[in-house]
């Protein structure tokens, strides 16, 4: 009901405030902080994301909830609390983790990421879905890009909170990120309303590469001027931040973005000799299937044209097996 959604919602206010001040103010608090710090995050990032920590404790949050007259039970369900099987007691689910908030559209806490501060299993935790938090509705830090946003007229699009937070730091102020899921329909229909141009910036690893291609196509679907980023391998925009500073990642990534097809191009011809007849033939195909996905006919026939220049191929002949491939897929 809207009245447990309010109930939650007021839980998630003040927990993220409780981790908050656990990060700032606490003896605890203090290895989080050392952590963080090690990390680059300033105060004022850590103050303007609202980063806080869960302390080592299973009864920290559930106290603090208890002695403000929260029913546990709908903590529990909110996904603040875990709750014993063997004798139903609860218990803190968010412990010894740096806190990330999650926020709605409208700044709303609605939910938690978790990171765990030396590696270790889950690297993550997150809110479950709940009555409040709706994973695929959501992004992370859209109500704080959304200025940025506006101006720019373009949406930079993370894997991740450290991500997003390394780039504002580097003055990329319009960034937000999907909550450990794949980008949604949703989430791509919540940035078209906000902005015509998303940048897809996400790890440079085989996994963040292929989900690049995934979050493109549905992106152009929801009507987006799409563009990745480029990395070198493996690195994220955080690593890539460290390690190349912060000019060079306005100039060389963000700047140096390439559109959908021009990355894809590169990307499949990496590593490939397109003199050898088979290694060409191969590519010749990935290409066309690639082509036959576009959703415009203008974009298409450039890119057949291109393809047919280079490779001194007949334009119709490429046609003819891009049409047979469309077919094919649907
Ligand atoms: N993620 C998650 N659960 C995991 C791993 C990842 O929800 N077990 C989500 C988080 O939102 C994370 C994003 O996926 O930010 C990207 O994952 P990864 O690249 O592994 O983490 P980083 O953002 O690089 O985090 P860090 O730099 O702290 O290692
Ligand atoms: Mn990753
Ligand atoms: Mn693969
Ligand atoms: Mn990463
Ligand atoms: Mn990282």
């Amino acid at each position: 009901s809207s009245d447990n959604r309010a109930v939650m919602a007021e839980a998630h206010e003040l927990l993220a405030k409780l981790f908050h001040h656990y990060l700032l103010n606490t003896e605890q608090g203090l290895k989080a902080l050392d952590y963080l710090k090690g990390r680059g995050f300033s105060d004022e990032v850590i103050s303007r994301f609202q980063i806080g920590f869960a302390p080592d404790s299973w009864d920290s949050a559930t106290n603090f909830l208890s002695r403000r007259n929260f029913s546990l039970e709908l903590s529990e369900k909110a996904g603040l609390l875990g709750k014993r099987d063997f004798d139903g007691k609860f218990f803190d689910r968010f412990r010894n983790r740096i806190m990330f908030p999650i926020w709605d559209k409208n700044g709303k806490v609605i939910g938690f990421g978790g990171r765990i501060l030396d590696s270790g299993e889950p690297k993550y935790l997150n809110s479950p879905e709940t009555l409040l938090f709706n994973k695929g509705k959501n992004l992370y830090a859209l109500h704080l890009s959304r200025p940025e946003m506006r101006k720019k007229q373009q949406a930079v699009l993370f894997e991740g909170y450290v991500d997003t937070i390394a780039a504002w730091r580097a003055g990329v102020e319009n960034g937000v990120a999907t909550l450990g899921t794949s980008l949604t329909e949703d989430q791509a229909k919540l940035l078209k309303r906000n902005v015509p141009s998303v940048v897809i910036c996400y790890d440079s690893d085989h996994a963040g590469v292929e989900a690049s291609f995934r979050a493109s196509s549905i992106l152009l679907k929801a009507g987006c001027n799409v563009k990745i980023a480029k990395m070198p391998d493996g690195l994220d925009p955080d690593d890539y931040i460290q390690k190349y500073g912060a000019e060079k990642f306005n100039r060389d990534v963000i700047g140096a973005s390439l559109t959908v097809m021009a990355f894809k191009i590169q990307y499949y011809r990496r590593g490939k000799n397109l003199n050898d007849e088979g290694e060409r033939m191969l590519y010749i195909e990935e290409i066309i299937k690639e082509i036959s996905q576009l959703p415009n006919a203008v974009e298409k026939d450039h890119y057949l044209r291109q393809l047919a220049d280079e490779f001194n191929l007949s334009l119709e002949a490429l046609k003819q097996q891009q049409f047979y491939t469309a077919k094919q897929q649907k």
